[in-house]
């Protein structure tokens, strides 16, 4: 065997997500590490995959078990050659020839000669497995850091061009950019978040990055009949909904889907529209956003639902700080969120786009400590119906038990709370309809049922047990439209919403 090649492995490079933001580690000639992060132009693509780094230590693994393989060899040469000395040197106890002596010197020689190769090699393998532990740490290590890179390559994306995930999938027409952003609303909107660089920045960052592509989900084709099953207006006014009328909840229809979400971004998230909007904004204009990720602060605005499925914002909101989760609630022309790893409860004003107001929610459980069994930091969850603005949550005195409190929306006082015995973390979902808090079982079950309610008008509890969809098994998100009686959905990417039946009272 010739001498191994040990400066492979020092002189590996990595690429890590190719065609993006790249960080790249290797040794310089004093042997230290470094580091470049790159910034992708459209054209970089010659860089070290990290598939070379695996076929770097299958190399290594071969060498290390030929070298184990020549060491076995030897030492059975060895211990013959023991045995030969060791006869010899019986042999010498009783006075032998000349030649004797002769071969018993050589066999010393090559004795010693072998047992110094055992050393070397065993010195060389000692290295080679300490190499190959250095590389398999690297390569978690790179791992972690591609996890990184992969999230901050999605904050990039988000900031610099929010309209990514819209324009992608529609990359063979024609960008309806800042025209049809500026013409909506008489001129007196105006865009906050347009990217910097216009049509080319974006193809730049969203259509042609090969990262890009490997964040963006796989858009299923959804059959024509699917996306557009009514017109808002017929569901108005469809037979159960009488805009006033209250009852307890009886019936989920089956989900409608409208439109799916491009990127893992969206893989969560929030979508409805506001039960009581408020001017410039309409029954008609839609509220997204995509709640993927530790930075969220996107709010996409539709004009209708057309312009949804279609993927055409009228405009991006940006909230000044990141939202948690995905408990948000669109009312009276505002947007209620809890602001990142806090109770803190915030009032976003869309027509000012500033914050309104903001205010703690006392006591309540956060960032991980309530959530839903699905987790995702759904400690704190928002909701509307025909009595108004509710929050649902736990508290440390009501020991993970639901506790349901009803919001003043202008001041974000806590008018009344209500504590439940149903533990928050064993239900998927929660809602409110007409004062009552409803819970869904499962978030993944294809069938699952609504199967509890809490009438905060009686304080009675009981278990109930109306059939209720999963149909792409990952509900994130369940609310209660109280104008249209429906319910919106966020279920594995797809914005789904469900028909309702009430009661007659
Ligand atoms: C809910 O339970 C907690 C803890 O037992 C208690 O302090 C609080 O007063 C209760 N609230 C209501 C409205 O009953």
């Amino acid at each position: 065997m010739g001498p191994l090649s040990l400066p492979i492995l020092i002189s590996l490079m990595f690429c890590v997500v190719q065609g993006n933001p790249q960080l790249r580690r290797a040794n310089d000639r004093q042997g230290q590490c470094t580091y470049t992060f790159t910034v992708p132009s459209p054209r970089e693509s010659t860089c070290t995959e990290p598939g070379e780094a695996m076929t770097a230590m299958r190399d290594l693994q071969r060498e290390n078990s030929v070298v184990k393989q020549d060491m076995d060899a030897m030492k059975i040469r060895l211990s013959l050659l023991e045995k030969v000395v060791n006869g010899l040197l019986g042999e010498e106890g009783t006075g032998q020839s000349t030649s004797s002596a002769q071969s018993f010197t050589d066999a010393q020689v090559e004795l010693q000669r072998l047992t110094l190769e055992k050393d070397e090699w065993e010195s060389q393998r000692g290295s080679l497995e300490m190499a190959y532990s250095d590389l398999l740490k690297e390569k978690s290590s790179l791992e972690e850091e591609k996890q990184r890179l992969t999230e901050r390559l999605e904050k990039v994306q988000q900031r610099q061009c929010p309209q990514v995930s819209e324009t992608s999938r529609n990359r063979d027409q024609p960008i309806p950019q800042r025209q049809a952003l500026n013409n909506h609303g008489g001129g007196a909107r105006t865009s906050s978040v347009q990217g910097k660089g216009g049509p080319t920045e974006l193809s730049r960052w969203g259509a042609d990055g090969a990262g890009y592509l490997e964040l963006k989900s796989e858009l299923t084709a959804l059959p024509a009949s699917r996306m557009l099953p009514e017109s808002h207006a017929t569901s108005r006014d469809s037979e159960n909904s009488g805009t006033t009328g209250c009852g307890e909840l009886t019936w989920v229809g089956e989900p409608t889907t409208y439109r799916k979400a491009d990127n893992i971004a969206g893989k969560y998230g929030v979508w409805m529209r506001d039960p009581e909007p408020a001017s410039p904004f309409t029954q008609d204009t839609i509220w997204r956003i995509n709640t993927v990720g530790a930075d969220i602060r996107q709010v996409f605005e539709y004009e209708n639902l057309d312009q949804l499925v279609k993927g055409y914002p009228t405009k991006v909101y940006v909230i000044p700080r990141s939202m948690e989760s995905n408990g948000a609630v669109v009312y009276q022309g505002s947007l209620y969120y809890v602001r990142r790893k806090s109770r803190i409860v915030v009032k976003y004003d869309f027509k000012t786009e500033s914050v309104a107001i903001q205010k703690e929610l006392v006591d309540a459980g956060y960032h991980g400590k309530y959530p839903y069994s699905w987790g995702g930091y759904t400690d704190i969850d928002l909701a509307v119906d025909e009595m108004g603005l509710w929050v649902i949550y736990s508290t440390e005195n009501a020991k993970g038990s639901i506790v349901i409190s009803q919001f003043d929306p202008k001041t974000l006082a806590v008018k009344q709370s209500w504590n439940t015995t149903i533990r928050k973390q064993t239900v998927a979902n929660a809602f409110m309809v007409c004062g009552t808090l409803y819970t869904v079982g499962s978030y993944s079950s294809p069938t699952t049922t609504v199967n509890f309610a809490f009438d905060t008008h009686t304080g009675v509890q009981k278990q109930i047990n109306v059939p209720f969809q999963n149909l792409y098994g990952y509900a994130s998100m369940v609310d209660y439209n109280p104008t249209e009686k429906k319910i919106y959905g966020w279920d594995n990417y797809n914005m789904v919403a469900y028909d309702v039946r009430l009661s007659k009272m």
